[in-house]
């Protein structure tokens, strides 16, 4: 059979297609595999992660595709968004979760002022499984109806224990909190959700949302820097990153071995209202070189101006030393707690970076942009 030039060369481009997608097949099969070999999953570590659960919160793979050739010149990224893998809203407020009420104690020494307590909730038996990390928040809906007979609307609480649980088991959650109290025309009003929690007694069944809340997560590397600033509170998600970084059933049993310094600056009203403190201090005590852990007594002690003592008088205070971990890219900075101190914290950032020739408003931006600063107030 004779073949002609023009034959020939239909016959040649003919194949390209075919190779382009063999070529394209090669191509998808190696990627994968890299996935499989350096992908890392926020959850992973906890060893309870179930099939279930990992259905649940990834979004439905897509139908294998025919293997065309790919568009020209469109490259493949594999890099993942960091905290891609953390769950949010597996149980919406609609379809709440329903925990049990394990513990429920006073987090407050005697003479100190309010209520707060700190409470845990066994979340066993989910499917899809409640799982959670450091940082993220909840909901919870108070039982009862609001004025109009509805149910009432979800609070968002701070979640104050590890993924792993103050009991190590990766299957509770604990909160602190403190009960809204305020007067009004004479009569105590209490806040209808903060009451409730505080009310509960071993036994309870509660209706709990989320986890939310991709804000105060903490970064990968092991040897960040953490900067905390918390008033009351906003103690909460700090708990659960210094239980992560010190407490030595949780270093046990993850694979995270922080190395970085960590730096608390914690505001209360009086010494008996600092929460957590002997863990804390017992923390800070066998981990000298890696924790610091400044407290701001509002009515005990004085700042230099003679008014109450905030924490923005202590990282004022610190000015120079906080700047020099800032302008260390490993640091990250952390506000949690009343939002009447985010102003008071601005201007002490202003004066103290001012000191050092540079300008907050500017630096604040950029810091929030590098995904440095995290802040959560209420
Ligand atoms: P409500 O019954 O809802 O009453 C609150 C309302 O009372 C206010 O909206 C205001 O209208 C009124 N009010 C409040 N104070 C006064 C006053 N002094 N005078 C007059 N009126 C007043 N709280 C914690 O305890 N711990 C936490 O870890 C925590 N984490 C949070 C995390 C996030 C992300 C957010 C957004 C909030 C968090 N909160 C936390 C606050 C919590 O969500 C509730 O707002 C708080 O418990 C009050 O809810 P409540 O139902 O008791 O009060
Ligand atoms: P104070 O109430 O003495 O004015 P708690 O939630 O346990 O009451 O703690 C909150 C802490 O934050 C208290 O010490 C409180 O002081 C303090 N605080 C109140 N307002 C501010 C503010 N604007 N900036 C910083 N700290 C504040």
């Amino acid at each position: 059979m004779a073949y002609s030039e023009t034959k020939v060369v239909i016959g040649g481009l003919a194949h390209i297609p075919i190779i382009i997608g063999f070529f394209y097949l090669i191509r998808r099969q190696y990627s994968f595999g890299a996935m499989l070999r350096t992908g890392k999953n926020a959850l992973s570590e906890k060893v309870k992660t179930s099939p279930s659960k990992a259905n649940a919160t990834a979004k439905p793979a897509p139908a294998p595709s025919k293997p065309t050739a790919p568009p020209a010149a469109k490259p493949v990224s594999t890099a993942k968004k960091p905290h891609a893998d953390v769950p949010v809203n597996t149980y919406k407020p609609k379809a709440p979760f329903t925990g049990t009420v394990t513990e429920n104690y006073s987090a407050l020494k005697e003479g100190a002022i309010g209520k707060v307590q700190h409470i845990t909730f066994d979340l066993s038996g989910g499917d899809p499984e409640f799982n959670y990390v450091e940082g993220q928040s909840c909901g919870i809906l108070a039982a009862g109806e609001d004025a109009k007979g509805k149910p009432h609307r979800p609070r968002l609480y701070s979640i104050a224990s590890t993924r792993y649980g103050d009991n190590f088991a990766g299957n509770t959650l604990s909160l602190c909190v403190r009960q809204l109290q305020y007067e009004k025309d004479g009569e105590t009003v209490n806040g209808v959700c903060s009451t409730y929690l505080c009310n509960l007694s071993p036994g309870d069944k509660v209706k709990i949302s989320g986890p939310v809340g991709k804000e105060m997560l903490l970064p990968e590397e092991e040897d960040s820097n953490i900067i905390m600033l918390a008033t009351g509170t906003g103690i909460a998600p700090m708990r659960a990153y210094l239980r992560r970084m010190f407490e030595p059933t949780e270093i046990e049993k993850h694979k995270w071995n922080f190395k970085g310094k960590a730096w608390l600056f914690m505001g209360a009203p009086k010494t008996a209202n600092l929460l957590y403190d002997e863990d804390f201090e017992h923390y800070k005590s066998k981990f000298p070189e890696n924790l610091r852990y400044t407290k701001a007594i509002s009515r005990e002690q004085q700042n230099t101006k003679g008014g109450r003592m905030y924490i923005q008088d202590r990282v004022l205070e610190h000015a120079e030393e906080i700047f020099n971990m800032i302008e260390n890219p490993k640091t990250h900075i952390y506000l949690c707690g009343l939002k009447g101190m985010e102003p008071g914290i601005d201007e002490a950032m202003t004066t103290a970076a001012a000191a050092k020739g540079l300008d907050w408003s500017e630096l604040r931006p950029k810091l929030r942009k590098a995904g440095r600063w995290h802040a959560e107030t209420y």
